[in-house]
C-alpha cells in the first residue's frame, strides 16, 4: 500500500533533537497481563497492592484512533498494538477496524504472548491486523512456563502460531528474551524448530526496563555470543537491515531456511536512528522505553482539544526528544527507580 497522505500538520518531516523522524507509533492498550515473565512482572517482585487501570482511565478506541489520526498526520507510518497483554483488551478486533481506517497507515502489527490468540486470529485478520509477532522463550515446557511465571503452557503458543497461518497472517516474527543460566539452553533447540519455518525467530538482550525485574549484566548474553554458537551449527551470513530503524540485526542461514534476528539493545544500542514513540494505555505519550515520565494527552482530548491543538502538543514533544538511553547504559541515568514499565507500553 503506497503512502499517498501528506503530512497535514507540518511542512516538512518533524525531526527531534537528533533528526530522528516520527514514523512508529506503539500502542499499549492495556496494562494487565495474563502472564509474570521474569524479565517484565515478576511474580515475586512485583507489587501486589499495583492497581491497574480502570476502565475510565484507559482511552477508549474512538480516542485511540482519534490520536493515530493526528500521528499519521505527523509522520506516523507504523501502528504496533502491545500491552501488557493486548488481548486481554475486549473486542480488539474492532479497534483494528478502526485503525486500518486512518488515512496514511500502511502498516498495523501486534506484539502478544500468543495465548490468546487462537480464539481472536480470524477476526484480528478480518479487521485490518497486518502482522504478529509472538513471544516464545523456551520450547521445554518446564523453562517455557517458569519464564511465563508459571502461568503459560509452549503448546497454547505453539498452537497460536498455527492459528495465525490458518487466519491467513504471514509469517511472524518470534521474540525470544534470553537470560543466562535460565532459558539460553533454548537457543539451539528455538532454531532448530523454526529454522525452514518462513517464521523470523529473534533473541532479545535481557534489558533492564522497568523497575521490578532485579536486572543483572551477568543474566544477559550479548548476542554475539549466541551468534557464534548458532552459527557453529549453521552457518550465518548477515543480511541488511530492511529499514534503517529497525530493532533486529538480520542474519540468514548460508544452508538455507530463512534468517534469524538479534536484538541487541544491551551490547550494541541502536538509539541512532529510534523513530519509535510509544502511547500507554492511559494516553501518556513516552519518547523512549525507558522514560521516566510520558507525557499527558488523555487529558487535552477529553477537554475538547482539536486535531490541530493535539498535532502541536505531539510535534513539541517529539521536538524536544533527546532520549537515547541504551547508548547511556551505565552512565548517571542507571537505577532510577521512576521509569515506566514495560507492561504499560509494551516494549
Ligand atoms: P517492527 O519493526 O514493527 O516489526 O517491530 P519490532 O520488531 O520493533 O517489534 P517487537 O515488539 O517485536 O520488538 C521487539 C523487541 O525489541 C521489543 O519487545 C523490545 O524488547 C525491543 N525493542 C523494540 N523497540 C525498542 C526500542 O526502541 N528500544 C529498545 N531499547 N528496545 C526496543
Ligand atoms: N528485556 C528484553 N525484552 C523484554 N520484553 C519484555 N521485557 C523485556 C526485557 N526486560 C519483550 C518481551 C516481548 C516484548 C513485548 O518485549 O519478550 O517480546
Ligand atoms: Fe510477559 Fe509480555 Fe506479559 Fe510482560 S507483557 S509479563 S513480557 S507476556
Ligand atoms: Fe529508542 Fe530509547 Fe530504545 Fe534508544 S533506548 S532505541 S531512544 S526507545
Amino acid at each position: 500500500m503506497a503512502t499517498a497522505i501528506p503530512l497535514r500538520f507540518m511542512a516538512s518531516p518533524l525531526r527531534d533533537r537528533r533528526a530522528r523522524a516520527l514514523t512508529d507509533l506503539r500502542i499499549s492498550v492495556i496494562d494487565r497481563c495474563n502472564f509474570r515473565c521474569p524479565y517484565c512482572m515478576p511474580e515475586e517482585d512485583y507489587p501486589r497492592d499495583h492497581e491497574f487501570l480502570s476502565k475510565d482511565q484507559r482511552l477508549r478506541f474512538e480516542e485511540i484512533a482519534r490520536l493515530a489520526t493526528v500521528f499519521a498526520g505527523l509522520g506516523v507510518r507504523k501502528l504496533r498494538l502491545t500491552g501488557g497483554e493486548p488481548l486481554l483488551r475486549r473486542d480488539l478486533p474492532e479497534l483494528v477496524r478502526q485503525l486500518a481506517g486512518v488515512p496514511g497507515i500502511d502498516d498495523i502489527a501486534m506484539t502478544s504472548n500468543g495465548s490468546l490468540l487462537p480464539r481472536h486470529a480470524e477476526a484480528l485478520r478480518k479487521a485490518g491486523l497486518d502482522r504478529i509477532t509472538l513471544s516464545i522463550d523456551a520450547l521445554d515446557a518446564q523453562v517455557y512456563r517458569r519464564l511465563s511465571g508459571g502461568r503459560g503452557e509452549v503448546g497454547d503458543v505453539l498452537a497460536a502460531i498455527d492459528a495465525a497461518g490458518t487466519a491467513g497472517f504471514g509469517p511472524l516474527k518470534l521474540n525470544c528474551v534470553v537470560m543466562r543460566g535460565i532459558n539460553d539452553g533454548e537457543v539451539e533447540p528455538l532454531v532448530e524448530r523454526f529454522r525452514g519455518s518462513g517464521h523470523v525467530l529473534r533473541f532479545i538482550e535481557y534489558m533492564d526496563v522497568g523497575t521490578c525485574n532485579d536486572w543483572r549484566g551477568d543474566l544477559v548474553v550479548p548476542s554475539t555470543e549466541l551468534r557464534e554458537r548458532i552459527a557453529r551449527r549453521w552457518p550465518l551470513q548477515p543480511l541488511a537491515r530492511a529499514h534503517g530503524s529497525d530493532v533486529a540485526e538480520r542474519w540468514r542461514f548460508v544452508e538455507g531456511g530463512g534468517e534469524i534476528g538479534f536484538i541487541s539493545s544491551v551490547s550494541e544500542p541502536f538509539c541512532g536512528d529510534c523513530s519509535r514513540a510509544r502511547l500507554s494505555a492511559d494516553g501518556r505519550l513516552y519518547t523512549c522505553l525507558f522514560a521516566r515520565q510520558g507525557h499527558d494527552l488523555r487529558g487535552p482530548l477529553r477537554a475538547g482539544a482539536g486535531d490541530a491543538e493535539l498535532a502541536a502538543i505531539i510535534a513539541a514533544v517529539w521536538r524536544a526528544r533527546d532520549d537515547r538511553y541504551s547508548e547511556l547504559r551505565g552512565a548517571a541515568v542507571r537505577g532510577a527507580r521512576s521509569r515506566v514499565e514495560m507492561y504499560e507500553i509494551g516494549g
